[in-house]
């Protein structure tokens, strides 16, 4: 995520001298979990000498890192002034540099600061985990079926075409290689218990149950990408259910990896299954 989130190079992997940042960025988000569901604590721990003091190391460590990249300035043009190394340095120096500039193009008030903070902080988080956990369970897949490894060979070989690697273009024809991914996020995914969502103000009905009005909603994303409803042998790794086996998909709105919008889970499970 240094590359991806800052556009700049940690070498986590050739030195574990910058070994503490990560390890930081666990012990803070430890108490993300038990208190998502009661919102307002997360800010009273925060302010606490003790129960605070991860959490506000790190905050510190992306403000020095936000400050570093203010004051270098850089824009989108320097980023197509100097090609990155590959592709994803270039997508997220575009990210960063869209929250720079919206800094920029402020009043530069304290709380314009702290939302580029905030978002920085956001977009490493958000990238990290999720993105470590996704790929170790899409290899631990392929090193327990090898016979998937055949498959993306002879789907990826013909498409490198004498080229050294894939570009996006390449990897959007690969069907077999798309599926891959889909079960490792269907399977195993980055955030299984899911996030909360309010109803709206009218209520909703969900399989025939009444919730009332602006009541907090989570759909429990593990269980509902391993369920027979939604999909057969729930259990098991079939990448071609995504392309060549459709009827294995009984249920599409059942893919809730993303959590996508503003009320999309709840319609999942008010629509007849
Ligand atoms: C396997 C990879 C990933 C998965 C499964 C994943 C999943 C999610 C989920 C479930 C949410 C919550 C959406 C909600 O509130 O309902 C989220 C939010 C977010 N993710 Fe990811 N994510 C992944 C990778 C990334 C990466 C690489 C980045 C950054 C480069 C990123 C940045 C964010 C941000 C900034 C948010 C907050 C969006 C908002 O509040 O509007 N994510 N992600």
């Amino acid at each position: 995520m240094g590359d991806l989130g800052l556009g700049k190079e940690f070498h986590m992997m050739t030195s574990d001298k910058n070994r503490w940042i990560p390890t930081l960025l666990e012990t803070s988000m430890s108490q993300v979990g038990p208190t998502t569901p009661v919102p307002w604590l997360g800010p009273i721990l925060h302010k606490m000498p003790k129960a605070g003091h991860h959490s506000r190391a790190w905050l510190e460590f992306v403000g020095s890192q936000v400050r570093e990249r203010v004051d270098k300035q850089v824009d989108r043009a320097d980023v197509s002034a100097s090609p990155p190394a590959f592709w994803c340095s270039r997508l997220t120096r575009q990210i960063i540099s869209h929250l720079v500039a919206a800094y920029n193009e402020s009043e530069k008030k304290d709380v314009d600061y702290q939302w580029l903070r905030g978002d920085t902080r956001l977009t490493i988080v958000g990238g990290s985990d999720t993105t470590a956990a996704t790929l170790t369970f899409l290899f631990y897949h392929l090193a327990k079926d090898p016979s998937q490894v055949d498959k993306l060979r002879a789907e990826l070989e013909p498409l490198l075409d004498g080229k050294t690697r894939l570009d996006a273009r390449d990897v959007a024809k690969a069907q077999h290689l798309n599926g891959v991914i889909q079960e490792a996020l269907r399977l195993h995914p980055a955030i299984p218990s899911g996030f909360p969502r309010l109803t709206p103000p009218e209520g909703i009905m969900v399989s025939g149950t009444y919730i009332p009005g602006d009541t907090v909603v989570v759909l429990p994303v593990y269980a509902m990408q391993h369920d027979e409803n939604n999909y057969a042998d729930a259990d098991e790794f079939v990448p071609e259910r995504w392309y060549s086996r459709p009827e294995m998909i009984k249920n599409r709105e059942a893919f809730l990896t993303w959590n996508i919008g503003e009320l999309g889970n709840l319609r999942v499970l008010s629509s007849p299954v």
